[in-house]
């Protein structure tokens, strides 16, 4: 007999197909679902690279598909693609109304959907994603990995951004070493997956307040995991989806390799922005940038970084050792 795991994954290939056929080959899957895809300038290549899906309006379009194909209805549940609420036993879909982001597993396989509305329309979340499931694990996952493994390989770097729309819009600009956490914080385990490929890791977020939050805290995680990082964030109001739309493939790869910071200099940056005359911001901003330098792990690359503190900032390593000294305790 088949395991449980089995069937989840079978059930996602099924999904998976069904999905994409509804956008490409039904009346309401091509005038809702593809003409957004187009309004946001994808071509049919990458919705096709990405396998990209529409989920129809019908709550029960797929629960019944998967019913008829003799499913049942514990595995369905599991899977997380329907739910069968007291008020409807017979089970409604999960995803409707939306356009489909298959997620998939390093070596490809479909673990779950990120599903989108429409319209901006904020009464429901932009994004709806799968639940952690059997065979779905977030934050053990990054979103693009697969389509993008071997360009990580090849610039041995890997771009990290936050959403689903930037993988696909730099790939189809034709960078194709990125991946996003999508839905959740950076974790471990992402930074694991990459560091197979790669050490190199430069980040790519949102320039608003959730990314310039989200840096940080990825900056003291990639930094403990022994990875180099650079940071750039892109103007408010853009992310990497919409600055590689409007700037050919040569322009965005130069200016990601020109803009992107080292850690000191981007946080620096971030952190004494009108304050540099303020000497309290100031030491508060040292002592910020200090408490990363404590996460990198080789005792080489961490003289060398506190070394350019002290000259950036003019403060004597001496002081600066003494503080790194604090902060290690601190951590233990
Ligand atoms: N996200 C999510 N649930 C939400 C909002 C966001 O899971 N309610 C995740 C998605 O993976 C999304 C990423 O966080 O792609 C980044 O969020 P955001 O920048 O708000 O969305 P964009 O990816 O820019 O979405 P779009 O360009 O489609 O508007
Ligand atoms: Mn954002
Ligand atoms: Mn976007
Ligand atoms: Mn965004
Ligand atoms: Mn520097």
């Amino acid at each position: 007999a088949q395991t449980d795991k089995e069937l989840l994954y079978k059930i996602h290939e099924i999904a998976n197909d069904f999905y994409q056929n509804q956008l490409f080959k039904t009346e309401e899957g091509k005038s809702i679902g593809l003409s957004y895809f187009k309004e946001r300038e994808l071509r049919n290549d990458t919705i096709e690279k990405f396998q990209l899906g529409y989920s129809p309006e019908n709550k029960h379009a797929f629960t019944d598909f998967a019913i008829d194909k003799a499913y049942k209805k514990e595995i369905l549940e599991k899977s997380g693609l329907s739910i069968f609420p007291e008020n409807a036993p017979k089970g409604i879909d999960r995803f409707r109304g939306r356009v489909l982001f298959p997620i998939h597993s390093f070596s490809g396989r479909v673990l779950g959907f990120g599903g989108r509305i429409l319209n901006n329309n904020l009464k429901t979340a932009k994004y709806l994603n799968s639940p952690e499931t059997d065979i779905y694990h977030k934050s053990d996952v990054l979103y693009g990995l697969n389509q993008s493994k071997q360009a990580i390989s090849k610039y041995n770097l890997c771009l990290l951004v936050e959403g689903y729309m930037d993988v696909v819009s730099l790939h189809q600009n034709g960078i194709e070493n990125v991946v996003a956490s999508s839905g959740t914080a950076l974790s471990i385990n992402q930074i694991k997956l990459i560091k197979r490929l790669t050490e190199n890791v430069t980040i790519l977020f949102d320039g608003d307040a959730a990314g310039i939050k989200a840096s940080f805290r990825s900056i003291d995680l990639l930094l403990s995991q022994g990875m180099n990082i650079r940071v750039l964030l892109f103007p408010d109001g853009e992310d990497p989806d919409s600055f590689a739309r409007k700037n050919p493939q040569d322009f965005v790869r130069n200016f990601i390799e020109k803009e992107a910071k080292d850690f000191i200099d981007f946080k620096a940056e971030v952190l004494l922005k009108e304050a540099i005359a303020d000497p309290v911001k100031k030491a508060e901003a040292i002592r910020d940038i200090v408490k990363s330098v404590a996460f990198v792990q080789n005792a080489l690359k961490q003289e060398v970084y506190l070394k350019e503190v002290a000259k950036k900032f003019e403060i004597s390593e001496q002081t600066l050792f003494n503080e790194l000294g604090i902060q290690k305790q601190i951590k233990q």
